[in-house]
């Protein structure tokens, strides 16, 4: 007997037929398998049994859900950084300091997850530029794209499209300085300071460490910057990457490779 397919998607226990044509269609989409799930059953039984994780469409958009818990996603966090922004915060968003993105810019955030990060840079390129936000996570790409749609339109904010890939794999892909920036922020220990948010994103992301070959791919893609977030500022020297001065009690850094001035 075949055990239970890494990930299938589904509807909520109570679905109108729209949110059961949307689940239809996204099991197409992503080439995923579908459980018809029978009105007002829960979800629980058929985790490890039919799946070992489902992504739901439900009334209020898409989850991701396993035997752990659920976790969804929003424009909540990058919204507020937005706020903050426009409030005038005494201190700039860290991120857009130090990409000092242009409107108009082509940005691909290469290791997306659920797009806080993206959505910040995407509102920073406005309405002429592009995010292109790479995940190599099927389900949180999936949840990340289907997601998306689905939330009030951000104005003035460049389009976010989704790519589940490798990062490597797809820089290799692209021509050479087809965009203006790459930027990185993978998987680190921050499991102490870790939001129950982030410790529910860890369970479904890619844990590798990036790599000099994905950052020199960076490299040759990119036209203006290539930049990256870690806690380690060791990480950067052996990706080539020239580590940046932190900010006074900084709980993360900044590498950066300039290939061009703004
Ligand atoms: C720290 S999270 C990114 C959080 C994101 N910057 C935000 O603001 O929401 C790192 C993400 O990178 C993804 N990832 C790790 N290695 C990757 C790779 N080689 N290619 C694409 N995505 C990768 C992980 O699956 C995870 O979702």
């Amino acid at each position: 007997m075949s055990g239970p397919e890494p990930l299938a998607v589904t509807w909520s226990s109570e679905p109108s037929p729209a949110l059961i044509a949307d689940a239809r269609r996204a099991a197409e989409r992503w080439a995923l398998p579908l459980y018809e799930r029978p009105h007002k059953r829960g979800l629980a039984p058929k985790l490890g049994v039919v799946a070992s994780a489902f992504l739901v469409r439900g009334g209020k958009g898409w989850s991701l859900v396993d035997a752990q818990g659920a976790l969804g996603v929003s424009p909540g966090l990058a919204m507020l950084r937005l706020k903050r922004l426009g409030q005038g915060a005494p201190l700039p968003d860290p991120l857009l300091h130090e990409a000092a993105i242009a409107p108009g810019e082509i940005v691909v955030d290469a290791t997306c997850g659920l797009g806080a990060d993206a959505r910040v840079l995407a509102s920073a390129a406005g309405p002429r530029g592009r995010v292109i936000g790479v995940e190599a996570s099927k389900p949180l790409a999936v949840l990340l794209a289907e997601g998306l749609p689905l939330e009030p339109p951000w104005p003035g904010s460049a389009p976010l499209e989704v790519v589940h890939a490798d990062a490597l794999a797809w820089l290799r892909e692209q021509p050479s300085r087809s965009v203006d920036v790459v930027y990185f922020d993978p998987m680190f220990d921050r499991t102490r300071k870790a939001s129950p948010a982030f410790a529910e994103l860890r369970r479904f992301a890619e844990p590798r460490p990036l790599t000099r070959a994905a950052v020199d791919e960076a490299r040759r893609v990119a036209r203006r910057l290539v930049l990256m977030k870690s806690a380690d500022p060791e990480t950067f020297p052996p990706l080539g990457l020239e580590p940046q001065a932190p900010q006074p009690n900084a709980l993360v850094y900044w590498g950066r490779r300039v290939l061009r001035g703004p």
